[in-house]
């Protein structure tokens, strides 16, 4: 059973990730009206992981007997000036989200809530390579500068970005 305080910070990530999602979404469709179809692909597949990311924590909460409570999403920006700074913000905003996950296993220690602890250890790990990935992005977007050709390659390059192989969602057992 999650404790109290557990619950509704379990319930506010479960917001957070929610906003995660929408926010690249938001980055999508700003990908798709400048023409940037590549950029848009990987926006679209990291707000569908954000989702599955949601809904890992939806279940976890019902799983352990606790009850699941949906908040308001905040409105994500509609633009952004650069490619490059629509990126800085994806890892700035991957790097709050890893301090927001640090917290909560800090919070399920304190609690002493293993099952919390091992759900939390895969979050843990998927922000690694949340903000490894972002990060890779931004380094390439500095080497490209100004040059449209080296952008229209980037743009390529990120239009192949495959969908997970499995569903991040784990469901009721
Ligand atoms: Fe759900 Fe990108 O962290």
């Amino acid at each position: 059973m999650l404790s109290k305080k557990l619950e509704d910070a379990l319930n506010e990530q479960i917001n957070k990730e929610l906003y995660s999602a929408y926010l690249y979404l938001s980055m999508a469709a700003h990908c798709e009206a400048e023409s940037l179809p590549g950029f848009a692909i990987w926006m679209r597949l990291q707000a569908q992981e954000e989702l599955g990311h949601a809904m890992r924590f939806f279940d976890h909460v019902n799983n352990r007997g606790g009850r699941v409570v949906l908040k308001a999403i905040e409105m994500p920006p509609p633009v952004w000036k650069s490619p490059l700074e629509m990126f800085e913000q994806v890892l700035g905003h991957e790097q709050k989200v890893t301090g927001m996950i640090n917290h909560l296993y800090e919070l399920a220690l304190n609690e002493s809530d293993y099952a919390t602890q091992m759900e939390l250890q895969w979050f843990i790990a998927e922000q690694v390579e949340e903000e490894d990935s972002a990060g890779q992005v931004v380094d390439q977007l500095k080497m490209v500068g100004d040059q449209a050709t080296g952008l229209l390659m980037l743009d390529k390059q990120l239009g192949t970005r495959q969908p997970p192989q499995q569903p991040a969602a784990g469901g009721p057992e």
